[in-house]
């Protein structure tokens, strides 16, 4: 018999792409849908058109429910009765939490506990999996990893720390087999119009179709470790296969700012970022996450996961999808992307930085980091080179998925001890 699963949040980013994997993977998916004035399901139209919609027959299920509703959520469990929960569903917008912190708390935080709470009351087997995040490790210094203390610095964070623990309790008080995935940020060409990736992306198409000639933005200086979507729902999946239920840091290991991520996006569209990017003060939070950077050593030894898209590759794919959606055609604008596992990508990165993990040994060379060796022609001072030097820093960094500040200061630690 097919497994069943019932996923929170599948209309989302994160929702979609699960509901597709599980489905690949002939599982039963029961999904949980909000009723709203406008059908909100563009993510997983496609899944309903090719399920035939009958209850009885079919592989995927929609059910209205809302995460602040009790007695519909335990109705849900007891009727669908799945052997997976994935609760995926929140207010996942940390700024706008400080508008709706009462209800990010009632949504994110109590509705977890619902869930626990209905799969203890009916005794199921049940499976839980709960969408934790990097952001409750806000002001903790990287890298982050499963042993870090937590410091959440917005009521979103707060309200998931509070489901992380409740998810915790759950399995240690009543033996649940209950799940935290701590994911750091992932994106994808589904990802929400409002996250800061999406929101480059989308202010690119529309910079490229004519329809506005500024991106307002927030602090560019802050720190994120991104990843793709579709990489990161495979980990959710791979949780509850285990033998015991335990807590997870899905990350890529490597961080970058957002200006970072803003010059990549543009660069590989053909644009200079400085001549439209401005900043607005809406834009900035009352407390500010200044770093993240996931160490998910504990998930590639204990799951063997391994992120498997490369940050240039994310960054093109989402830009080929805003720039078909503005009309704009991807293949006059957007630079080709060399594709580079993303292991190695962060490889690279993290060695250029000096900072994480031990070093190849040194060659005759000098350089210990294959991204400066790689790139060691480039270190020359002539005020000749320089120009060329900045064109091929951006160059590399949209080929190989490096930031602009880790090669530069790669090179620059080059030359200085030439
Ligand atoms: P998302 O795109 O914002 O999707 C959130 C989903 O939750 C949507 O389906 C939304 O329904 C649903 N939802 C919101 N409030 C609800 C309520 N009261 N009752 C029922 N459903 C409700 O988020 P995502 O990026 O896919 O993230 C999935 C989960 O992972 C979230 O819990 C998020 O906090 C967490 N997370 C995300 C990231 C990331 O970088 N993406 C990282 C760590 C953790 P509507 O479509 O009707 O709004
Ligand atoms: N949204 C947004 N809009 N963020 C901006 C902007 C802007 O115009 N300008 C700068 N930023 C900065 C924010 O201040 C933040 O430091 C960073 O960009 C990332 O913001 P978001 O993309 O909104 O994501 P987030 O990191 O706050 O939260 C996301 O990741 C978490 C995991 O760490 C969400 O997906 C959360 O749900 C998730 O838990």
């Amino acid at each position: 018999m097919a497994q069943i699963a019932l996923i929170t949040g599948i209309t989302g980013q994160d929702g979609s792409y699960l509901a597709e994997f599980l489905l690949a993977k002939g599982y039963e998916v029961h999904g949980v849908v909000r009723r709203s004035s406008t059908m909100n399901r563009g993510r997983i139209d496609h899944l309903q058109h090719a399920n035939p919609s009958h209850p009885e027959t079919s592989k995927f299920v929609l059910h209205y429910g809302d995460m602040t509703d009790s007695g519909g959520l335990n109705r849900l469990v007891k009727t669908v009765r799945p052997d997976e929960i994935y609760n995926l569903a929140a207010q996942s917008h940390v700024q706008i939490s400080f508008d709706q912190p009462e209800y990010t708390g009632d949504a994110d935080g109590l509705g977890t506990t619902r869930l626990l709470e209905a799969i203890r009351t009916m005794g199921l087997p049940t499976r839980f999996y709960q969408a934790s995040t990097s952001e409750m490790f806000g002001l903790a210094p990287p890298p982050q990893n499963e042993a870090t203390p937590f410091h959440p610095r917005s009521p979103y964070a707060v309200a998931k720390l509070y489901a992380h623990w409740m998810t915790v309790n759950y399995r240690e008080a009543h033996h649940l087999f209950a799940c935290s995935g701590i994911l750091f940020n992932h994106e994808s060409p589904r990802r929400g119009e409002n996250f800061v990736t999406r929101k480059v992306t989308r202010g690119i198409a529309q910079i490229l179709s004519g329809k506005s000639e500024k991106l307002r933005m927030g602090n560019l200086d802050s720190k994120r470790d991104w990843g793709h979507a579709q990489d990161y729902v495979e980990a959710m999946w791979l949780m509850l296969q285990q033998d015991e239920a335990d807590d997870y840091v899905i990350a890529t290991g490597v961080t970058r700012s957002v200006r970072e991520f803003v010059e990549a996006a543009f660069s590989q569209a053909g644009l200079d970022w400085d001549r439209y990017v401005v900043l607005d003060e809406a834009y900035l939070r009352p407390s500010e996450v200044h770093e993240l950077r996931g160490d998910p050593s504990k998930a590639e030894k204990k799951l063997g996961w391994k992120p498997k898209t490369s940050f240039a590759q994310m960054v093109h794919e989402m830009l080929e999808n805003d720039l078909k959606l503005e009309g704009v055609d991807p293949a006059k604008h957007l630079k080709s992307v060399r594709r580079v596992p993303a292991e190695l990508a962060a490889g690279l990165v993290v060695r250029a930085r000096g900072d994480r993990g031990p070093r190849p040994p040194r060659s005759s060379g000098g350089s210990s980091s294959p991204g400066c060796r790689r790139h060691r022609s480039l270190g020359g001072r002539s005020r000749r080179y320089s120009r060329a030097r900045s064109a091929a820093i951006s160059k590399f960094s949209q080929n190989f998925s490096l930031p602009v500040s880790a090669l530069s200061a790669c090179i620059s630690s080059r030359s200085s001890s030439q």
